[in-house]
This record gives C-alpha cells, sequence and structure tokens, in this order.
C-alpha cells in the first residue's frame, strides 16, 4: 500500500442519513455488523427501476425485458464481487431464507443418518437451516470454539468429519467476536471426504474481498444489506454442483436450469439492482484508491473486478486502524472485557466487550442517547454468546462494528463515552 489517505468526507457525503441527531449529538453509526447505511445512489437505482423499469420476468414487452436484462446485469455485478460466472449467482429475500431454501433443496437426495456439521461461532443463520434437518432424520455435529481465542477447534472438526458427513456448514467472519476463518482450510478437508460446503461470509464481505474460487466453496452467502444495499440475500452456487441439485421452488421439478432454479417464486428485481449499485458504489471508492495497492493487485485484469478488490482493499485499509485504536482504548477501561481473537489474528473491525456488573442493554442505551448507535444483546450468535461465553444474564455484548464512513472522531466519543459510564456505574 502506498499514499494511502482515505477521503471519508467524500464518502459521508452520500450518506443522508449522517445528518441525524440526538439530543443535540450527531448520530455516529457505529452498527454496521447490524446493517450499514445506503448512500443515495442505491436508492435512486431502486426508485429508477420501480419508476420506469417495472415488470414481472419473461413477458415479451418492453419493461418485462428492460427488466429482465437490469436483473441479469445485477447477477453480473455479483459475479465480479464473488468473481465467478453471473449463472453461479442466485438471489434471494435475504441470506437466512436462501439457506433454508438451500437446507430443504439439499435434504431432498440425502437419507436418514447422514450427518452435517455446523459450528459453534456461526450466527443461527447459518445453523437453524440446518438443525431443521434434524426433523428428517439427519444427524448434526458442532464445531467447538475456543471460548479464550475465540477460534474453531480445527482438531474437533477433523474428529467430527467422516465418509457420513454430507454438508459443512462454515463461517467465514464471525459476526460476534470478528474472528476470521481460515475457511480454504475447512473446505479442502471436506471434499477429501466427498461433503458439500456452505460459506456465510454475511459478517466478512463487508470488510474483505471474496474469491470463491480460490477457497473452493460449493456454497457462499452474503446480504448486501450489510454493505450499503438493501435487504436482499445473495448465494453463490458452484455451477457443477447446482446442476445436479434438485431444488424447492414453484414446478422445481420442471425448472432445473441455473441460476433460476434457485430461485423460489417471483424475486426482488428492484432490490437486485440496488443491491449490484452498492457494489458499484464499492467499485467506485476502487477506481480512486486502485494506484495506491498496485503491489496488492498485480496480475488483476483491469475492469469492475479489480475496482471492487480496490475498493475492499481501501475499505479494510481505513476501518484496520480505527478498529485497532478502538480496541486499545477500550481495554484501558477498568472494567471492560473485550471477547475476541489475539491481536494479530486476522479478523473484522468489530469490537464486542461486557462491562463489569453492567448489563449490555443498559450500556447500549446509554451510548444511544448520546447519539451513539451500537448493538448489544445476542446478535443471534446464541450459542457463542449464551451457551460458551454464558452472557445471557449479563444481556449478552455491547458490539460496535465500524463501516467507511465512521470517523476517528465517533471513536473518541464513545471511548469517551462508555468510560463515562464505567465511572458512574462505580460511583
Ligand atoms: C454472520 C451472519 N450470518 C447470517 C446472518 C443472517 O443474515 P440475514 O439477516 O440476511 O438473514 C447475519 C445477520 O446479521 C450474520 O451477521
Amino acid at each position: 500500500m502506498k499514499d494511502f489517505k482515505f477521503d471519508v468526507d467524500r464518502v459521508r457525503e452520500q450518506f443522508p442519513c449522517l445528518s441525524k441527531t440526538v439530543n443535540g449529538n450527531a448520530a455516529a453509526f457505529l452498527d454496521g455488523p447490524g446493517g450499514s447505511q445506503v448512500p443515495v445512489r442505491v436508492v435512486e437505482k431502486i426508485n429508477d427501476y420501480l419508476f420506469y423499469h417495472n415488470a414481472n420476468s419473461h413477458g415479451s414487452f418492453l419493461t418485462s425485458k428492460e427488466s429482465d436484462r437490469l436483473y441479469w446485469h445485477a447477477r453480473e455485478v455479483f459475479a465480479d464481487f464473488l468473481n465467478c460466472s453471473p449463472e453461479e449467482v442466485t438471489f434471494g429475500a435475504n441470506t437466512s431464507s436462501n439457506n433454508f431454501m438451500l437446507a430443504l433443496s439439499l435434504v431432498r437426495t440425502m437419507k436418514a443418518g447422514d450427518e452435517i456439521i455446523i459450528t459453534e461461532i456461526d450466527h443461527e443463520g447459518n445453523r437453524s437451516p440446518w438443525r431443521t434437518l434434524e426433523d428428517f432424520g439427519m444427524v448434526v455435529k458442532c464445531v467447538k470454539v475456543d471460548p479464550v481465542d475465540c477460534v474453531l477447534d480445527f482438531e474437533d472438526y477433523r474428529e467430527k468429519l467422516s465418509e457420513r458427513t454430507k454438508i459443512v456448514a462454515i463461517n467465514w467472519a464471525a459476526n460476534a467476536c470478528g474472528t476470521i476463518t481460515d475457511v480454504k482450510k475447512f473446505i479442502d478437508l471436506a471434499h477429501e471426504y466427498g461433503a458439500l460446503t456452505v460459506v456465510d461470509a454475511v459478517h466478512y464481505a463487508p470488510h474483505k474481498w471474496i474469491d470463491v474460487k480460490r477457497i473452493g466453496t460449493d456454497f457462499l452467502l452474503c446480504s448486501p444489506y450489510k454493505f450499503f444495499g438493501p435487504r436482499f440475500g445473495v448465494l453463490y452456487v458452484k455451477k457443477e454442483v447446482g446442476d445436479q441439485v434438485k431444488t424447492i421452488r414453484v414446478m422445481a421439478d420442471d425448472n432445473t436450469e441455473m441460476p433460476f432454479k434457485f430461485e423460489t417464486g417471483t424475486v426482488p428485481m428492484e432490490l437486485a439492482c440496488g443491491a449490484a449499485e452498492a457494489v458499484e458504489f464499492i467499485a467506485d471508492i476502487g477506481a480512486k484508491y486502485e494506484g495506491c495497492f498496485e503491489e496488492e493487485l498485480r496480475g488483476c485484469d483491469d475492469g469492475r473486478r479489480k475496482r471492487i478488490i480496490a475498493g475492499m482493499l481501501a475499505i479494510e485499509a481505513y476501518e484496520e486502524p480505527l478498529a485497532k485504536k478502538l480496541r486499545a482504548e477500550l481495554g484501558k477501561i477498568e472494567g471492560i472485557k473485550i471477547y475476541g481473537p489475539k491481536e494479530d489474528y486476522p479478523r473484522t473491525p468489530t469490537v464486542c466487550f461486557t462491562v463489569e456488573g453492567a448489563n449490555a442493554a443498559d450500556i447500549g442505551k446509554y451510548l444511544g442517547e448520546k447519539g451513539i448507535f451500537v448493538w448489544d444483546g445476542d446478535f443471534y450468535a446464541v450459542e457463542i454468546i449464551n451457551n460458551v461465553w454464558n452472557l445471557t444474564e449479563a444481556g449478552g455484548l455491547v458490539r460496535i462494528g465500524l463501516a467507511p464512513y465512521n470517523t476517528e472522531n465517533e471513536i473518541d466519543r464513545a471511548v469517551s463515552a462508555i468510560g463515562q459510564f464505567c465511572r458512574e456505574l462505580r460511583g
């Protein structure tokens, strides 16, 4: 990386919501892992679709043809985002829905006693769909997480894998503690046993660039509302695998063509347009900073994919030092315990903590009244937060997540307010 200076003001001016105030304080949106804010251009794209191209698919008249073209264009944009072909990009309401659809599809060709591996670190969006298959006679096993290092236990995974394993559903970045897992290692081993792999990249996608070919997964999920888009879900399906899968959808046995066979009914085309525009927003950030990442981008062909990678590298290079500062400053406050991997371990800029003697909800409320928006609770990472860390009574964790529109001043405000909360707590 050379001569990198992120123009955060240029980013911020595209997000109208950042002008909100609470009790006279500027709102600081540190709630990104729950869903990011949306730039004007994304909303305009959705409006444009609904105003001028709105029609159902596969008609023989103008707006329907335009609609089909725009919908396919969205697949092309996500193909660049993921490094796959447009036929491998499928869309749905959100990641959880896509994953339920996938689970209920795959179970059509499974038999009682087949095994599925999930993990303790995952969000329920990548656990509940697979656990549902227990009702169909499948056996679900769960890989342990180290409660201190917050890293999945690879030896436990190895022991749980066998010829009976048909599916491994794994997390790329944990929304509860930010841990980034070396998913390629898990995927390679799963494939040695002939199991299919499903990667939850929902918390990974807003912070790092994705290459589905490099990790070799069969399926991957992400949710554009976590990276500047509308509420929407994207499911990557490896073509040679998808061709073989019996799916669930309207008249599934007649609709066997990729990618349509993975879309259960009428699709939210306007949201696909908005989601694709969110990726273009990232690519435009990349266009500005490509020169700073010549080394990292060596070998990339010019075009949208290269700009997307450059955009994600710029976002990461901006967010990382802020997150580091946040962890360092929070660590100095008496009574705070940060949950996450060791400092040098791969992680997202998401910082989770408890305050000794306080309920997480009270901290969230205290900060919210000062215009500092953070999440508290279990964020549906129920297993790790409530059962591994036993934080139910403490109200779970407080979670601060960074986005490229956050500023150092917002971090300083958050740290100062949390420090004040702790001092008031101790009297
Ligand atoms: C890591 C992770 N996986 C899955 C999900 C579920 O995604 P969706 O809300 O699109 O169903 C979330 C949502 O917060 C998440 O953070």
